[in-house]
């Protein structure tokens, strides 16, 4: 098993499979005979899970590995009301768009009323890949115009219009001729500024902006939220150039950021045109959406058809229901902010002690720690990494993000709470003991 680890963070590279038991040595060989090869497990020791349950993901031995990873089991692995809204809706109807049905209805209504976009509707699809790829159509129907900016090593997506515009896939995923990528903003530096010239490239080689189009955390950029409120002027270029602002909600939504549901409304004064959201959205079943200004989709509705099979099906609207009631219920937008800020101040504190652990940047349960080599204090993907499998070895899941692999990602299901985030704490204490103590660096392998 060998497979090309640097085009993925985390990515297995097959070095540590000598040591996984036996049966796991063998699926893994299995899903390499029959998997594409595209494909990447994550970690230098891959690891298999069985079961799921609230902010726990269980092996087949039964031992349980605290989830600090997954957004996308975001209420909860396994939430019972989940698992019964769908059970229910599965055994009584599952159609699709195209009869009348209450649930979309009511859900594209609920749906509507979190956002802040001033009128608009709602079209759904199975994943964010396809509301942005569906986004972007409806930019460039609007505008008449094909420019797309993005940031350098932003990812929206796995369609062949999105892949071209998701410059983190790397350099043998080409960008399209109509693509602009612009730094990821950056203490200090003047992200509005980036984009004003990529406007201009645009306009100079007769494209045009039809969208700005940005992950409202930057996710894939290292993690860059702050501070909040600097993505507020880039839509005032954006509408002056007669482009259209697109929020990738995808990460950043339902909740995540834990002071307002989308990420976007951290920037006072920000009315996107377009929002796209996806992965929490059915806590795993594959629902995503995408919400247009009126006036925006107006052309595309008349002149276009668009129907998604599985968009939007009774099912998939009963799991994104029952969540938007979970998130209410468990009040987990308010633990979001509170435990995230709780987590925040301790990793901040356990870095102050650390020399290899530098920022620590994050809006609610989503958080990224830069991991600096202690000598010279430059980014260390090799430390990240070993960060990230010493984590794992503790049981602890995390993994790593950014342009050049050095930022410890975390980002827990929601229900995640302080005794969870004490487990965290008391686990990352332990592996930066173990790959470093004040006399220097003990091992690269945490
Ligand atoms: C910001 C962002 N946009 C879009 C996508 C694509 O979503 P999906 O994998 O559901 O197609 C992702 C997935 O990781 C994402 O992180």
């Amino acid at each position: 098993v060998s497979q090309p680890g640097p085009l993925m963070v985390n990515g297995f590279d097959g070095s540590g499979l000598s040591g996984l038991p036996a049966e796991t040595q063998q699926l893994i060989a299995r899903r390499e005979a029959a998997l594409g090869g595209a494909y990447r497990l994550f970690y230098e020791r891959p690891v298999e899970f069985v079961r799921g349950s609230g902010v726990y993901l269980y092996d087949p031995d039964g031992v349980a590995y605290l989830d600090a990873y997954n957004n996308v089991p975001s209420v909860g692995h396994s939430h019972p009301r989940v698992t019964e809204a769908v059970s229910r809706q599965l055994a009584t109807l599952n159609t699709h768009t195209r009869y009348l049905t209450d649930g979309v209805v009511g859900y594209a209504e609920r749906l509507l009323a979190t956002h802040t976009t001033g009128p608009a509707h709602a079209m759904f699809t199975c994943t964010g890949s396809e509301a942005n790829d569906l986004a972007l159509r409806i930019a460039r129907s609007c505008t008449g115009r094909t420019g797309v900016i993005v940031t350098e090593n932003a990812y929206h997506g796995v369609t062949a219009a999105v892949a071209e515009l998701s410059p983190s896939l790397g350099a043998n995923v080409p960008l399209g001729v109509h693509v602009r990528t612009v730094p990821a903003p950056a203490p200090g530096s003047d992200f509005a500024a980036g984009v004003a010239a990529a406007i201009e490239d645009l306009r100079r080689h007769g494209l045009g902006l039809s969208a700005f189009l940005a992950d409202s955390l930057f996710s894939s950029d290292g993690v860059l939220p702050d501070p909040a409120g600097f993505l507020t002027p880039v839509a005032d270029l954006v509408h002056a150039a007669g482009g259209l602002y697109i929020a990738d909600e995808v990460q950043s939504g339902f909740g995540r950021t834990g002071s307002r549901m989308w990420g976007y409304q951290r920037h006072a004064g920000l009315t996107p045109d377009i929002v796209t959201m996806g992965k929490p959205m059915g806590n795993g079943l594959p629902i995503a959406a995408m919400i247009a200004r009126q006036s925006v989709l107006e052309e595309f509705g008349r002149t276009a058809r668009y129907f998604n099979t599985f968009g939007g099906n009774p099912v998939c609207v009963a799991a994104a229901a029952a969540v938007l009631d979970v998130i209410a219920d468990e009040g987990l937008q308010a633990n979001s902010l509170e435990t995230g800020g709780y987590l925040k101040g301790e990793i901040t504190r356990l870095a102050a002690d650390s020399p290899v652990l530098a920022g620590v940047r994050g809006a609610g349960l989503y958080l990224g720690v830069d991991v600096v080599s202690a000598g010279t204090g430059e980014p260390s993907a090799g430390l990240a990494a070993a960060i990230v499998n010493g984590m794992r070895d503790r049981h602890v899941l995390i993994s790593a993000t950014g342009p050049r692999g050095h930022v410890l990602k975390v980002r827990p299901p929601l229900p995640f709470a302080r005794p969870h985030a004490d487990q965290f704490l008391e686990a990352l204490s332990a592996v930066l003991a173990t790959c470093y103590s004040g006399r220097g660096l003990l091992a690269f392998r945490c």
